[in-house]
């Protein structure tokens, strides 16, 4: 809470018709700013004294008293609303922007606290595609600012290299597979034997059989089966990682699914000890139909373990190294049926924590037109997407400032940064569509509209004569200024919120605000004038805004370039 915030609860009186208020509960953000930096909205609150809100309101306001800190409040409909005093918010916010830089809006909210995050985890041999994306880049922002706000992070890549399908994998490349054809083509060579199994194993039952064998060999230690997965893994890890330095992912921990196979059977054992496991049919299972879900399948009646096993051996291993105050399982929704039994059995097992894990799910990615249409059925390759945006950024430049320096290079950040900001700028849940020309606009609420914005800033930074100050922050009083002034102030509570749901799009649109704002102040308010002392504080603020958009930018993962 910052100080506004607290000297707005102290000036609301503690009881009211003698009834206690946790006043922090109602306390909110306009939509508006013109219409108060914070409210009481009256609605919950007048149910409780059976009141009209709006009346409620009235009688509320009326008896509270205006300090410096907070010299207006105004009561409109149903909300109290409070506005805080300008001038000092002003030097305030310009004198710590300025001298915080690129920890701008950074805290220790968060001191203490351990969060796991579980992100990006691709599948071996398998190619990277669109849906790993949008787990990397949320988890990866989610990362990025429970970090900045002061929790210890810990990122995880729980890559997929177990499992039946390696089973099937090997198989396929013993039977039609040869290493010299792998070696020139790589991973969509083994992805093209993936999907030939499935075609063949149609006509021919046994191939099933046979696949499962080879996978209960793999996790019987067997050497040559082991080699072949080795090759894979090691081959997928270098094409993963290519597109993880494109887009500046790394991770504290990178750990498949393969590293916990001797911690499975601790982990049975512990289940078995807790009375929840029995077998049925061969195989070992924890039912679940209590709490309506469905079984959850430990072991198959081949002995291999399954996707669900290894999920919790890894949570009891994962606890135990770190000590989480929270974990995030960022993945696709279509696995939350998965994550429910797995929450579930362990919290059956006595596990207070359990509770403090989370699976964050997201909506689906698609492209509206043009080759890459969804339509066709095939899995849109990351890579491509991210050449396609990097070429058509290319040609926007061109047409734009052609005599650009590095040209390719500021092209690449802004392929990247339209498609980040094309993905975190919606909510998470919400199925996305891409247009390709619309993400790639520098109008409109697109990424690189922001990293235009930033350059422009900057370049008005470089030019001018006169250096940004703090000395008169008292210039700046045009509405325009002290509303971005006020937006600024904002960022380390949009943060705040952003952890609050988990939800990166609230600190992308954000961003968004802060940009349109700044656009409409540089528009109708010069900033180099003809007065010095106006400049400088005018300066300040356009430095101010601009640790602001590139900090939020980096936590958001996308590259700010100085000039586009
Ligand atoms: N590899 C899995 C997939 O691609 C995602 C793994 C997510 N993390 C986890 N702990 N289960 O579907």
């Amino acid at each position: 809470m910052n100080k506004y915030q607290k000297e707005i609860l102290k000036i609301l009186p503690p009881q009211w018709e003698k009834k206690k208020i946790e006043w922090h509960d109602f306390l909110e953000k306009p939509k508006d700013l013109s219409q108060g930096d914070y409210a009481i909205a009256c609605f919950r609150l007048a149910k409780d004294f059976k009141k009209p809100p709006q009346k409620l309101a009235q009688e509320i306001g009326k008896q509270l008293k205006t300090t410096k800190l907070i010299p207006r409040i105004h009561v409109i409909g149903a909300y109290i609303n409070f506005f805080i005093e300008s001038t000092t918010l002003t030097q305030e916010v310009l004198e710590a922007a300025l001298s915080q830089k690129e920890k701008y809006g950074s805290s220790s909210f968060g001191k203490g606290k351990t969060i796991v995050i579980d992100y990006s985890a691709p599948n071996i041999a398998k190619p990277f595609h669109m849906g790993h994306l949008r787990s990397t880049i949320i988890g990866q922002s989610l990362y990025n600012i429970y970090t900045f706000l002061g929790f210890r992070t810990i990122g995880i890549n729980h890559l997929g290299d177990w499992g039946t399908q390696y089973g099937k994998l090997i198989y396929a490349f013993q039977m039609w597979g040869n290493e010299k054809e792998y070696k020139q083509k790589g991973i969509p060579y083994l992805h093209e034997l993936y999907v030939r199994f499935h075609k063949e194993a149609k006509g021919n039952e046994s191939l099933e059989e046979e696949a499962r064998k080879v996978f209960k060999k793999l996790e019987e230690g067997d050497k040559e089966i082991q080699k072949i997965w080795k090759i894979f893994k090691e081959e997928s890890l270098k094409e993963f990682e290519k597109t993880y330095k494109r887009l500046s992912i790394s991770f504290d921990f990178t750990l498949g699914e393969s590293f916990y196979t001797d911690k499975i059977e601790a982990a049975l054992k512990k289940i078995k000890d807790s009375k929840l496991s029995q077998k049925s049919e061969g195989a070992l299972i924890v039912p679940l139909e209590k709490y309506s879900l469905s079984p959850c399948l430990l072991r198959k009646n081949d002995g291999t373990t399954l996707y669900a096993t290894r999920d919790i051996a890894t949570a009891l291993y994962r606890y135990e190294k770190h000590h989480f105050t929270t974990m995030i399982y960022v993945v696709g929704q279509d696995q939350t049926l998965h994550f429910k039994q797995v929450f579930k059995v362990l919290e059956l097992m006595g596990l207070q924590w359990a509770e403090n894990c989370i699976h964050l799910p997201f909506g689906l990615v698609s492209f509206k037109e043009g080759k890459m249409s969804t339509r066709e059925g095939k899995v849109i390759l990351l890579k491509e997407v991210l050449d396609k945006a990097r070429d058509l950024a290319l040609k926007n430049i061109e047409a734009k400032n052609e005599k650009l320096k590095n040209k390719e290079e500021v092209a690449e950040k802004i392929g990247i940064g339209a498609i980040i900001f094309g993905d975190l700028s919606q909510k998470m849940m919400r199925n996305i569509s891409f247009d390709w020309d619309e993400i790639l606009s520098f109008e409109g609420e697109t990424g690189p509209y922001l990293q235009y914005t930033y350059a422009r800033a900057r370049s008005i930074l470089r030019k001018s004569k006169e250096k940004p100050s703090i000395k008169n922050t008292e210039l700046l009083k045009e509405e325009l200024e002290l509303l971005l002034i006020k937006l600024l102030f904002q960022f380390s509570e949009t943060l705040e919120a952003v952890l609050r749901f988990n939800e990166p799009s609230i600190l992308a649109n954000y961003l968004l605000d802060v940009t349109k704002t700044f656009n409409r102040f540089y528009l109708h308010h010069k900033v180099v004038t003809e007065e010095a002392e106006l400049q400088k504080a005018r300066l300040a603020l356009v430095e101010s805004t601009c640790h602001v958009l590139k900090n939020g930018l980096g936590l958001l993962n996308i590259p700010a370039p100085e000039e586009m």
